[in-house]
Order: C-alpha cells, then structure tokens, then sequence
C-alpha cells in the first residue's frame, strides 16, 4: 500500500528476473531498505521466460530500470546480452546483479560477496582454514570461486558425482593455486578435519526437509563451522546434525541478504551502515516465518 502511493515520476526502479520468480525474497529485502533510507526507489520481481530473455533486457533498459538482479535459471544465459561483466563475474561464468549504464548492462556477481559477509558477521574466518564445500554445481561454482580467493590452508570439493566435482576443480586451478582435493560425496568419511564445511546442493530444501546430501552421522563431529545455503528451511537437516555434533552452524539467509546490500551498493554507489544493515537484518529475520 505504502508502494503503491509512493510512486511518483522520479521512482527509481529496479527488479529481478528468473523463472519461477514466485518465491523469491529479494523485493522484500529492497523494497524494505528503501523504506528504512527513505528512497525513492522501487523493486519488482519480474518472471521472464527464456525465449524472451534478451527482449526483457533490451525493453528494461528502454524502461530506464536501474538495476536488475538475476536468478535461476538465467545467471549464465543472461551473460551474452550484457555490455559487459565485471572480473569475478567472468571466472565463475555466472552474474546475480546487473548495473544500467551508458549502451546496456554491466553484470557482478555479489552471491560469494554475500556468502563470505555473512561467515564474517559469524566470526567464521577462511584464510588458513581447511574447507570443504559439498556440490559443484552453479551455487559451489560462486562459493568455490570466493573462497579460493581468500587462501584457505586446503580446499576439498565433494560431489555426488566426479565430473562436474572435477570441471569445478579445474576451473578453480585456473584462477588460484592453492591446494585442492576432490572426493566423492560417497567417500566424504575419509576426509579427516575440515574448519569450515559449506553445502551448496538444494537437497534438504523445503518441501524435502528430512533429505541431507551427507548420511554419515560420523562426518559431521569432524567440522567446525556448518554452513547451508538454504534458508527454508530455517534449520535444514544437515545444520540440525552439525548443530547436535557440536558444531557454529549458519544458514543462508545471510548470504542472499547480503549479496542484495551488495548489489544495493553497486546500483546506488551507497554505503549503508552497520547499525543499520543490522536493524534490518533483525526485522526481516523475524518476518519471515520459515
Ligand atoms: P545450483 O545452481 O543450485 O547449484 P545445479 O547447478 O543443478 O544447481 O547443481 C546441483 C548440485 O547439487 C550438484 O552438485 C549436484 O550433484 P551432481 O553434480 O552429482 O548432479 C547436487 N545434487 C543434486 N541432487 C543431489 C542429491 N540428491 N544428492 C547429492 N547431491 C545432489
């Protein structure tokens, strides 16, 4: 309601495409910092098809829409259509967050930004440490990306099946020479000590809360950090295991909240400050009701 009498000929606007683009939280986490900084802007989701994926970012620009996030299934498809993609973007082959400028769109990618924001607001450091990230596939490629950047002692990749853990690998390789180690999520018992574990697979997502990728009970007393990217539910299976075994767990509403500041940040050129990054963390973290 309070959108809807807002909006005026100088609403700045901004959205995200996907496909389905129904659940998505991110117009809350916008559409609520904008009313917590008193900005004239707004954001839409909106659900584009694949087939009229470049019509949709030809007519935004056309719109003037100043930013525009990217989910599944667009993140890679979307890349042949923008001007340009900023550094980390093109090593992962992935984008999250697209900038208007002068002739198209500039595409980041904020997802490992977000990701490693949120291990540090749980006092979760990286640097030096063993970590192991369980998936190779679009999610681990933008984990796996960040966290080789911040030289870790080891990084093991555990996937359900070799090859894509292997193309993950490689690619990492490519940008970062740190020491690497594949395995099999099968085998992933054989791994003796990991600091940080970090599972990037959708098993475990609501509906299918009782699934973990990970069904050693054993596995989970060898961690000390547990992190999920999902964040329905709140407490997946795999974070109840960690949590009883001992383990700092978190979970992924950290990262999708802070990957958008991030990308807030990029459209705007703003800072926001801690005090209130924080006070709106909190009041969205207790609206949802995961
Ligand atoms: P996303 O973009 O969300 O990462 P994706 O690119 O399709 O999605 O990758 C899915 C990841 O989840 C992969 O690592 C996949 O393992 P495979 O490469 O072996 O397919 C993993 N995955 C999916 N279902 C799984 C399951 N039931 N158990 C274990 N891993 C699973």
């Amino acid at each position: 309601m309070r959108l809807c009498k807002s909006v005026n000929g100088c609403t700045k606007i901004y959205g995200i495409i996907g496909h389905p683009i129904t659940h998505t939280l991110s117009p809350l986490i916008h559409n609520t910092l904008y009313e917590m900084l008193i900005q004239n802007n707004i954001y839409i989701p909106f659900d584009v098809s694949l087939s009229g994926l470049e019509r949709a970012l030809t007519g935004a620009y056309e719109l003037n829409i100043q930013g525009i996030n990217v989910t599944v299934p667009y993140k890679e498809t979307v890349i042949p259509y923008l001007l340009d993609v900023e550094a980390y973007g093109k090593q992962i082959g992935a984008v999250n967050t697209l900038k208007k400028s002068k002739g198209g769109y500039i595409g980041y990618n904020t997802d490992g930004w977000g990701l490693l924001k949120s291990l540090s607001e749980n006092d979760i450091q990286i640097k030096n440490k063993t970590v192991l990230i369980i998936g190779a596939g679009g999610a681990a490629r933008s984990v796996a990306m960040m966290i080789a950047a911040q030289n870790p002692k080891k990084l093991f990749i555990s996937n359900r099946t070799i090859k894509r853990g292997e193309d993950l690998a490689n690619d990492v390789a490519y940008y970062y020479s740190i020491p690497l180690e594949i395995c099999l999520l099968d085998s992933i018992d054989r791994i003796d000590k990991v600091d940080v574990c970090i599972q990037t697979t959708s098993v475990g997502m609501h509906p299918n809360k009782d699934q973990t990728p990970v069904h050693s009970d054993d596995f989970f007393y060898k961690i000390g950090s547990a992190v999920d990217l999902i964040y329905s539910p709140w407490e997946t299976l795999f974070l109840k295991k960690a949590r009883r075994a001992g383990c700092k767990t978190v979970n992924g509403f950290g990262m999708l909240f802070y990957q958008g500041i991030k990308a807030y940040e990029i459209w705007t050129e703003g800072n926001i400050s801690k005090d209130r990054l924080d006070a709106l963390f909190q009041m969205l973290k207790s609206n949802l009701n995961f």
